[in-house]
C-alpha cells in the first residue's frame, strides 16, 4: 500500500487524488490542508467564503485562526476594518441574527469587494500553513459576481490550483495570466434580457486596491470541471489562456450535477435521467493531450485503480471526504448520516428543481432529520444565487426562484420557476453550523445536505467506524495502489505541476 509520497511518483508531481471542492465551507481550509499535508491535492471552496467568514468573526474566531492568517493579508488597513465590523469577541450573544454583507451586484464597493479577497486569501492561507504541499480553491462557473474577488484574494495567498465547474469557465485561464501580473480582468456578466450584441461585464482592476503594485504572483494551474467531450475540447482550445487539465465529473457525484445532455427526462421518482450521451470518451479526451482526473462514484481504491487504468492521473473525491472529521459539516450532521447510512436510513435524490441555477442537485435525505422544505418563510438575504436581468427601464436588477414569490413576480420572474426551489445559500451555510437565526418568527436556517451516490454504500469503509480522519479517506483510496500501477497507467507530468 502506497500513501503520501505518490504524488511525487511516476517522475511526475500530480495528484493520484484530489479531495474535490465541497461548498460551502465543507472543504474547509482544515481538510484541504489535511489532505495536502498527506501529498495528495487539498481544495478549499470559496464559494460563499466572505459569508461564511463573517461568520466565523462573529462567532468569536475561535482558536484565532481568522485573525492569525488576516495579520498575513498584504492590503494595508482591510484585516483591521473587518475585525472592527464583525470580530465579536465574545461570539453572538443567544438568538441575535449574523450582521449580513451586501448581497453582490455588477458592480460593489472597493470595501466589499476586499472582504471578498480577505476571506478567501485566509482560507487558502490556512490551507497551506505548516506543509510544502499544493492547495487548491474550487469556485462555482455560475456563481458569477463574486468570483473576480475570490480569485484575486486566493492568489494573493499563493493558491496552486482553481478548479471551475457548473458552467463553461473558458475567461478564466485569461483571468488567472492577469492578476498574476495585477492586472485588470474582466468575465462576462450572464443578463437575461439583453438585446442582440449587447454584452455586460464584471471588471476588477488590482490597481484600485494598491497604493503600489506588488511584485508579479504565481499564476496557478487550471482544471476545469466537465461532463462532455465537447466542453473539453472548447476550454482546451478556446479559452482565454492556458487549461491544465480537466476534471471529468459523471452524475453520480456529490452536490450540482450537469443536465443530462438533450431533453430532460425524469424517471419515476422525478430524477433526471441520464444516457450514453452523458459519458465523456476518455480516449477521445486524452488526444487533448492534458492529464485528467475522474469524479463521480471513484470513492474506492478500485475506482482508483480504474481510473488509472483508463489513463487518468487519478481521481476527484468529493462524498467520503464529506463526513471526515475535519470537514466543515457539523458533527451532529456527519453523526446521523453515517449512522443512518450503515442502518440503510438514507436515500439520495437528485432534484432537478432544489437549485435555483437549475443545474440538478443531489439532495440527502436521513431519516428524522428536519431539512430545508417548503415549510420555509422565503427570504433572499444571501443572494449569490441571483441571476441579473435587464428591466423595462434598461437597469440591471437581480432576482433568485428561491426568493419570495411575489418579489420573484414583481421582477418579472415566471411562476413556475419558483416551484420547489429552495434557498441553497441560507440551507448550505446551516450545514456547517452557521445558520441564520430569523429574529422575526424566531426560526432557524434548516440544514440540507448533498451527496453523491457512494453515500450509501459508505458502510464498507466505515467497517464499523462512526469517525475517521481525511488520512483514513487517502490511505483507503491508495491501498493497492503500487508504483507499477502508476506507471501502467502512463500519465506523466503535464503542465500541471505545482
Ligand atoms: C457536500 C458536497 C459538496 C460539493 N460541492 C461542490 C462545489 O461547491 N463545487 C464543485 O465543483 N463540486 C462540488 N461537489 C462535488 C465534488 O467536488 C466532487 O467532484 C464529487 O463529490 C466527486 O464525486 P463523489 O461524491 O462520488 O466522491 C460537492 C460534493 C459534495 C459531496
Amino acid at each position: 500500500m502506497m500513501t503520501g509520497s505518490i504524488a511525487a511518483m511516476g517522475g511526475g508531481s500530480l495528484p493520484l487524488v484530489i479531495q474535490g471542492g465541497m461548498g460551502t465551507g465543507v472543504s474547509n481550509w482544515t481538510l484541504a490542508r489535511a489532505v495536502s499535508e498527506v501529498g495528495q491535492l487539498g481544495v478549499v471552496s470559496g464559494t460563499v467564503m466572505d459569508t461564511i467568514f463573517v461568520r466565523r468573526l462573529q462567532d468569536g474566531d475561535i482558536g484565532g485562526h481568522m485573525r492569525r492568517a488576516m495579520e498575513h493579508f498584504p492590503m494595508p488597513g482591510v484585516s483591521e476594518n473587518a475585525l472592527r465590523r464583525y470580530f465579536l469577541p465574545e461570539g453572538r450573544p443567544e438568538g441575535v441574527p449574523y450582521k449580513l454583507l451586501p448581497m453582490y451586484k455588477q458592480v460593489v464597493s472597493v470595501a466589499r469587494q476586499q472582504i471578498t479577497m480577505l476571506a478567501n486569501f485566509a482560507e487558502v492561507y490556512l490551507a497551506k500553513e505548516g506543509h510544502d504541499g499544493p492547495v487548491g480553491i474550487n469556485l462555482l462557473t455560475k456563481v458569477q459576481l463574486p468570483n473576480l474577488a475570490s480569485l484575486y484574494g486566493a492568489m494573493l495567498a499563493g493558491v496552486d490550483y482553481v478548479l471551475m465547474g457548473a458552467g463553461i469557465p473558458k475567461e478564466i485561464p485569461g483571468v488567472l495570466d492577469a492578476f498574476a501580473e495585477h492586472k485588470p480582468a474582466s468575465l462576462r456578466l450572464d443578463v437575461e434580457g439583453l438585446g442582440s450584441g449587447e454584452a455586460e461585464y464584471m471588471t476588477l482592476d488590482p490597481s484600485d486596491y494598491w497604493e503600489t503594485l506588488p511584485a508579479p504572483i504565481a499564476r496557478p494551474n487550471f482544471l476545469p470541471i466537465i461532463s462532455a467531450n465537447s466542453l473539453a475540447t472548447t476550454l482546451a482550445r478556446k479559452s482565454t489562456g492556458r487549461v491544465d487539465g480537466f476534471i471529468v465529473e459523471g452524475p453520480t457525484a456529490g452536490g450540482h450535477n450537469a443536465p443530462p445532455r438533450g431533453e430532460m427526462r425524469l424517471d419515476d421518482r422525478g430524477q433526471p435521467v441520464y444516457g450514453d450521451r452523458d459519458i465523456v470518451n476518455l480516449d477521445k479526451l486524452a488526444e487533448l493531450g492534458l492529464p485528467f482526473w475522474l469524479a463521480g462514484g471513484t470513492g474506492s481504491p478500485e475506482g482508483l485503480r480504474n481510473a488509472l487504468a483508463a489513463g487518468a492521473a487519478g481521481v476527484q473525491v468529493g462524498t467520503l471526504f464529506a463526513y471526515c472529521d475535519e470537514s466543515g459539516l457539523t458533527s451532529d450532521l456527519k453523526l446521523r448520516t453515517l449512522t443512518g447510512a450503515v442502518r440503510g436510513e438514507v436515500g439520495i435524490h437528485t432534484d432537478p428543481r432544489a437549485s435555483p441555477t437549475g443545474y440538478p442537485f443531489k439532495v440527502v435525505q436521513v431519516e428524522g432529520l428536519d431539512s430545508q422544505d417548503d415549510r420555509r418563510t422565503r427570504n433572499c438575504d444571501l443572494g449569490y444565487l441571483r441571476t441579473a436581468v435587464k428591466n423595462e427601464e434598461g437597469r440591471l436588477i437581480y432576482r433568485c426562484a428561491a426568493e419570495p414569490i411575489d418579489t420573484y413576480l414583481k421582477k418579472g420572474g415566471e411562476l413556475s420557476e419558483t416551484v420547489g426551489r429552495r434557498c441553497l445559500c441560507n440551507a448550505l451555510v446551516s450545514n456547517i453550523g452557521h445558520a441564520q437565526e430569523r429574529a422575526d418568527d424566531g426560526g432557524v436556517e434548516m440544514p440540507l445536505l448533498t451527496s453523491g451516490d457512494d453515500l450509501l454504500a459508505i458502510g464498507r469503509f466505515l467497517n464499523g467506524r462512526t469517525s475517521y480522519t481525511a488520512a483514513d479517506v487517502v490511505d483507503y483510496l491508495c491501498s493497492g495502489i503500487t508504483e507499477t500501477s502508476v506507471a501502467a497507467s502512463g500519465v506523466e507530468a503535464g503542465s500541471a505541476s505545482a
